[in-house]
């Protein structure tokens, strides 16, 4: 898929999603490009019809975009509860589990979704995939990554520590901790392998997601709706 209609298809799915927010909604706001596409539609529509929206962002990008849109801004501590979230995604299996953290976020992304009572994820097609086959990105504390390099092992992965292209090093999280991308391979059960990778010792969260509500799929014609089962 060329990147011009990757970018067209992110812009579809960004716009059926954001559709999805009313007036006077909390939401959860994702981090990476399409979320970003879904910010700067919920700042529009902030200026423009005075949509009055709070948001939790997800990362500190998240929180300079949204500002830079207008879009007020809360926590999770003065709302626990918030009426969506809205995110991209990795990778998209048949069931609409997830891989997600390609931009490192997934701690943060993880817990915002499940203070959601609805999560919707916006995608372009070529994420959609029968069975997730990306590494799985996990978050470590850097005092655990070689233990939590074995028991990753231990269930069948083999993993790599993140490095940070721009600066050289490793990748360092906001939470100020590494990031471990561990290759099953082929995952088969997503959700047994997410019970697992949530026992693992030193692992503060991993990017298997399996509570989305709903994936908005932008597509060449249009915008293709899952909604889990
Ligand atoms: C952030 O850590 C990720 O979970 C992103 O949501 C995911 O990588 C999708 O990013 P893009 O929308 O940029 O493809």
């Amino acid at each position: 898929m060329s990147d011009a209609i990757k970018r067209q298809e992110k812009d579809r799915a960004a716009e059926s999603a954001a559709s999805r927010v009313k007036d006077g909604m909390v939401i959860g706001l994702g981090t990476g490009s399409t979320a970003e596409r879904v910010i700067r539609l919920l700042g529009d529509r902030v200026k423009a019809e005075g949509l009055k929206i709070l948001g939790v962002p997800t990362s500190l990008r998240t929180e300079q975009l949204a500002i830079e849109c207008s879009i007020a801004l809360t926590s999770l501590t003065a709302h626990p509860r918030l009426d969506l979230g809205i995110d991209g995604a990795d990778q998209v299996d048949a069931r609409l589990n997830l891989i997600k953290g390609g931009w490192g976020s997934q701690t943060r992304e993880k817990v915002v979704s499940y203070a959601a009572q609805k999560l919707i994820i916006c995608v372009d097609s070529a994420k959609v995939v029968e069975h997730l086959h990306r590494p799985v990105p996990i978050e470590v504390l850097p005092y655990a990554v070689t233990v939590v390099a074995q028991q990753v092992k231990g269930l069948g992965g083999k993993s790599t520590v993140r490095l940070d292209g721009s600066r050289g090093g490793y990748f360092i999280t906001e939470q100020g901790n590494l990031i471990i991308d561990a290759d099953f391979g082929v995952i088969r059960d997503p959700e047994a392998l997410s019970v697992a990778l949530s026992a693992v010792v030193g692992a503060v969260e991993h990017g298997i997601f399996t509570n989305a509500a709903e994936v908005h799929v932008g597509t060449e014609k249009g915008v293709k709706v899952l909604k889990r089962a």
